[in-house]
């Protein structure tokens, strides 16, 4: 640790009780990432910093989002309030870290700008603590900042705890701050659990702070919307709204086209290259990377899958962990879906699924069909309403289907089976055994014809009816 370092904390082991749900509030999602892991982002863009990420409930699941991005997890448990958590917390940050960051982990919009101009105030005006709060025009549910005569920090209220002559502040606390440690401790120690949640309040810290003398500051967030915190659902889906929306002006900003933007709706870590066009009601989710040229139509959605350039995904797709290879086109109506690759020049249709296939140059597979675990070879066509029947009631099983081949509509192929290069397999067919290089297979029972049947059908069915008719009882 070098002499200037200094600590990040995050506060995420609360339940979110407000939110009802069985998941822990920092582990709800917004703009498709978990609320904490934008906080934890934020703090990671910092230098100088080690961030510590307090957890207790659903502690686990919370570490597996913060681990990997270098954070580390401290237990809380119980977890007895926003002041107990730094107490906690005290044990982990080495004795000669001077200052604290402080962010809780429900508050997924801050920016590592705003942290950091939160940081310069505090070391210039010399305090013991520093608030980021913000004007908020409904301050409802908010611990309000108290301020002095001359513009100091008295004291932060919490919503229950108002007076009236104080019910008019709508400056609020943002619960993030910037402590200098040697002054926080002494005076976190003496809070007690004194209010309705018998909790130890973080913000019970800066009325000790100031009666001691010290200095508190707090700096007005430019942008307020910077520091809305996840408590309910509606103020998840407020947050989510703000993240789509800017996801989606920087798309806009680096050449993308969106039309009808608010309908939508685009994940924090999907890639769009330049002039690729996106239609009303399409979703473009984890972490989707899309080339150049694209256009994506009305009411796909795309997971998890890479783009090439020049690829056109037509109306009301679903792909998931998909690769589709420059200029490729598929849909409308199509469902790829774990590891489906399709190569330059194929082309995916109506109502096709493909799932773990691998379909190679300039394979047309454009109606009714399922290829499951198969690998099509350059330039087969595969006929209307094909189905690889990969699965036996245990296994996934494999189907090879080499060049070049002519599968007729309406194939069952029961897999594992092989069928050559240059094959033509007859339309109806249920092919069981490997086909060989150039051969034709039909496996389907011949027709038989019987002239003048239906007519005689249709004379013996209307016969026996009529009779019937007049005995009909109810
Ligand atoms: C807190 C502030 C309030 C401020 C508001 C801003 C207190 C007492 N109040 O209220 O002044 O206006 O944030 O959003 O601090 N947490 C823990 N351990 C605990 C309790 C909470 O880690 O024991 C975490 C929660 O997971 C959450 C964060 O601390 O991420 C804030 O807790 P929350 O219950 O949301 O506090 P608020 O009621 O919003
Ligand atoms: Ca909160």
């Amino acid at each position: 640790m070098s002499a200037n370092e200094f600590a990040v904390v995050v506060l995420a082991a609360g339940k979110g009780t407000r939110l009802k749900s069985a998941l822990a509030k920092v582990l709800h999602r917004a703009g498709g990432r978990p609320l904490v892991e934008h906080v934890v982002r934020a703090a990671n863009a910092l230098k100088n910093k080690r961030v510590y990420v307090i957890v207790g409930h659903q502690a686990d699941a919370v570490r597996d989002v913060i681990e990997p991005l270098g954070a580390k997890g401290v237990v809380q448990e119980p977890q007895n309030g926003t002041g107990h958590a730094l107490l906690v917390a005290r044990r982990q940050i080495p004795a000669r870290v001077k200052y604290a960051v402080v962010v809780p982990g429900d508050a997924p919009l801050i920016r590592t700008e705003t942290l950091q101009a939160l940081m310069r105030a505090h070391i210039k005006g010399e305090a013991a603590a520093t608030i980021l709060s913000a004007m908020l025009g409904d301050p409802a549910g908010y611990g309000r900042i108290v301020r002095r005569a001359d513009g100091r920090v008295r004291a932060i209220v919490e919503e229950k705890a108002l007076g009236d002559e104080q019910r008019g502040i709508n400056e609020v606390n943002s619960s993030i701050y910037c402590f200098t440690l040697a002054k926080l401790w002494p005076c976190l120690a003496k809070v007690r659990p004194e209010n309705v949640h018998k909790e130890i309040y973080l913000t019970d810290a800066i009325a000790l702070l100031d009666q001691q003398g010290e200095r508190v500051l707090a700096e007005v967030a430019g942008d307020a919307r910077e520091i809305l915190g996840c408590n309910t659902r509606a103020e998840l889906a407020d947050v989510d709204r703000i993240f789509r929306e800017r996801k989606r002006a920087a798309l806009m900003d680096a050449g993308v086209t969106i039309y009808l933007p608010e309908t939508v709706t685009i994940d924090a870590d999907v890639q769009i290259g330049t002039d690729t066009i996106v239609e009303p009601n399409v979703q473009l989710l984890g972490k989707t990377k899309i080339g150049a040229n694209c256009v994506v139509r009305s009411g796909s959605v795309i997971k998890d899958s890479v783009i090439a350039d020049g690829c056109e995904v037509r109306q009301n797709c679903l792909v998931t962990a998909t690769r589709l290879s420059s200029g490729v086109v598929v849909g409308p109506m199509a469902h790829l879906r774990d590891g489906a690759e399709i190569r330059a020049g194929a082309r995916v249709g109506n109502f096709v699924e493909v799932k773990k296939s691998v379909l190679d140059e300039g394979v047309k597979a454009m109606h009714l069909t399922y290829l499951g675990d198969a690998r099509v070879g350059r330039g087969t066509n595969v006929g209307a309403g094909t189905i690889t029947c990969n699965y036996d009631g245990v296994r996934k099983n494999p189907t090879k289907i080499g060049k070049n081949v002519f599968v007729g509509s309406g194939t069952e192929l029961i897999a594992p089976v092989k069928v050559g290069d240059g094959a033509y397999l007859a339309a109806g067919s249920t092919i069981t055994d490997n086909v060989p290089k150039d051969a034709l297979a039909i496996a389907r029972g011949r027709q038989t014809t019987k002239p003048g049947w239906a007519a005689q059908r249709r004379k013996q069915l209307r016969a026996a009816a009529t009779p019937k008719k007049k005995s009909r009882r109810r």
